[in-house]
């Protein structure tokens, strides 16, 4: 087997251990990304042989998936979500994460913050001993677009449109990707990237995962529970 179907596996392993964590009656926030979907597939499995959910999707692409597989959908729900079951494209020891490789990270941040529990679902390799490898995906407003992204070079040096600004998200919002290499203090950039005017949202997530469940080399499973889950 070839090392990408490896990692599939990886995740597919995850998202089923997920599964475990869903009951009737339950709220469930649906992420965003290749490993969500899993997490999505098995779920619609579950809902057709009566499993009874409503899901809140983190992006119009899981919100079409979750109608397609007859799950019930609710982006305003009265009552916090019970579980949000995401991926991650970095995730330290801690639970802190960078998000939004899909474009889905403001959403995604609205629906974890709202969640009693956060499950990240994703293959070994999302495991890293310090964040930063994977550029920071950040949300910015179409409306002087030139002035935000020379702030933000400012700041990161290594920062720039994704798909050269054609890449549009579901809040009609452009992505900047800015490369650090090393994150030695998440939480002071995450600052000093949100204070930026024309930032909607940065995919630096601190203290919102309450459990990490990652698919390993051997197909086995590794879980880490963070005990701090303290929206911010
Ligand atoms: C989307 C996300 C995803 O969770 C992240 O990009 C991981 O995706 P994948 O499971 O495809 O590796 O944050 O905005």
């Amino acid at each position: 087997m070839n090392r990408k179907d490896h990692l599939e596996i990886e995740k597919k392993i995850a998202a089923e251990k997920a599964l475990t964590y869903i009951s009737s009656g339950m709220i469930v926030g649906l992420g965003t990304g290749t490993t969500a979907k899993y997490f999505i597939e098995l779920l619609g499995e579950r809902v057709q042989k009566g499993l009874d959910i409503t899901a809140v999707p983190t992006s119009d692409k899981t919100a079409s998936l979750a109608r397609e597989l007859g799950i019930k959908i609710d982006t305003n729900p009265r009552r916090i979500i019970d579980v949000d079951v995401d991926g991650a494209d970095e995730i330290d020891l801690n639970g802190n994460m960078i998000k939004g490789g899909g474009g889905a990270l403001w959403r995604e941040r609205v629906v974890a913050s709202n969640s009693n529990m956060v499950i990240i679902i994703a293959d070994h390799t999302k495991l890293v001993d310090k964040l930063g490898n994977f550029p920071v995906p950040i949300e910015i407003s179409k409306f002087m677009v030139n002035s935000t992204v020379r702030r933000l070079k400012s700041l990161s040096g290594d920062c720039s449109l994704r798909d050269g600004g054609r890449f549009i998200t579901d809040n009609g919002n452009l992505i900047v990707d800015c490369s650090f290499r090393h994150l030695n203090n998440p939480a002071e950039t995450y600052r000093l990237l949100k204070s930026v005017p024309g930032v909607i949202d940065v995919g630096i997530f601190l203290n919102i995962a309450t459990l990490a469940i990652l698919g390993q080399v051997d197909l086995s499973l590794k879980t880490l529970t963070f005990k701090k889950n303290i929206r911010a």
